[in-house]
């Protein structure tokens, strides 16, 4: 690469020619996943690594087709943006962002303050009585940077544990509290808004959907933060609901989770879908039921979701299983090496049965107001 092209330049145009590689678009019949949302006022988009779509011309296609939005899998979390301190990297959230703008796809940010993703160094300094300037002036620069670009950023990821020692669900064994209290959340929450005033600001986190017991915990947890948040003043403006499903392990109710959207939305926040997807292990060895089960949750999850007039998106967590942190996070990968199949588009980037609940799910939505 030549000293006047930037890193950023060569990943916008290595992305750019990608994109224009050759691929088979939707038949004409057959909308895109991004239009069906869109025709009901609503996003669909999935999470994305740069180098995938650097290096993969017909799963970068069908991501510029299918998504609508576009949030950095992982290249926006501290460990990546401040690997080694003073040293920020922002190339491959930039790579990312430039292939959103190119293809006219929204988006999103995530995550600036989270328990985990961490480089050692930050860890160690937020353990050592560090001054709140450490987290206001890493939101001044991240949020700052993508000023005006991003639709929505999970401003606090993952923010409660309950059950443990925090009489209200917080994870007190995160860096972030145990450097600053649990004033951190509100902190962050207004930093981002003063770095970037247009951007909706979510709170994110998970295991909400399911009627375990555990997960009622959780729900009680987060809104007992989320209006303490309301009540103090702080510039929130939506949850979200990461969505990773287990229908193998785990059981959905609708009333349960309509009821707690109600409440989210209740508190005047927006609602999106954030992380959707379906860890398939341990399921029946035959693909074909698996794949049933995993639409026919994703569905009913969905169809709840939508029903709620607060709700205005969903992303994937990824889009297709060649792709997906399920093939390859060892608690939820098949011992035997075989891809997941949570996602939409298969290993072969071929639609499944899941894709077809996503379409129905969003055709079958009212539009809003009506
Ligand atoms: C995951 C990524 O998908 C993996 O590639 C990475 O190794 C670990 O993080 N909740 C979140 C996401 O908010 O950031 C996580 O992403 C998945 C769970």
């Amino acid at each position: 690469m030549s000293a006047s092209v930037s890193r950023r330049e060569f990943m916008a145009g290595t992305l750019a020619a990608a994109a224009l590689a050759t691929f088979e678009p939707a038949r004409a019949d057959e909308p895109s996943l991004r239009q069906l949302a869109a025709q009901k006022g609503l996003l669909y988009g999935c999470a994305a690594s740069s180098n995938f779509l650097a290096a993969d011309a017909p799963f970068a296609a069908l991501v510029a087709e299918q998504a609508g939005i576009l949030v950095p899998e992982r290249e926006l979390k501290q460990y990546v943006v401040q690997k080694k301190e003073g040293a920020w990297d922002f190339s491959g959230a930039e790579a990312l962002a430039a292939f959103a703008a190119k293809n006219g796809q929204k988006f999103r940010g995530h995550t600036l303050v989270w328990a985990s993703a961490l480089p050692p160094w930050l860890e160690q300094k937020l353990g050592n009585n560090p001054s709140e300037n450490l987290l206001t002036d890493m939101i001044a620069r991240e949020c700052g940077r993508f000023r005006g670009r991003v639709h929505s950023w999970d401003v606090v990821n993952e923010a409660v544990v309950p059950g443990f020692l925090h009489p209200d669900g917080l994870q007190t064994s995160s860096p972030w509290y145990q450097a600053f209290g649990e004033g951190y959340i509100a902190t962050a929450f207004h930093a981002a808004r003063e770095a970037d005033p247009h951007a909706l600001l979510f709170y994110n986190d998970y295991s909400v959907e399911m009627r375990e017991s555990w997960q009622g915990g959780r729900r009680t947890a987060i809104l007992n933060l989320l209006e303490k948040l309301k009540k103090q003043g702080v510039p929130i403006d939506g949850f979200g609901v990461q969505g990773h499903l287990k229908p193998f392990l785990e059981h959905f109710d609708e009333e349960i989770f309509a009821a707690f959207l109600r409440d989210i939305a209740g508190l005047g926040l927006k609602i999106m879908i954030t992380e959707l997807d379906a860890t398939d292990h341990p399921g029946p060895a035959d693909p074909a039921q698996r794949d049933a089960a995993i639409a026919s949750l994703t569905r009913r999850f969905l169809d709840v979701s939508l029903d709620n007039p607060a709700t205005i998106g969903v992303l994937t967590w990824g889009l297709s299983d060649r792709y997906s942190w399920l093939s390859m996070d060892p608690s939820r990968k098949w011992p035997d090496g075989q891809l997941s199949r949570g996602l939409p588009y298969d290993g072969d980037l071929k639609p499944k049965p899941m894709r077809e609940a996503i379409a129905a799910a969003f055709k079958a939505r009212k539009a809003v107001g009506q």
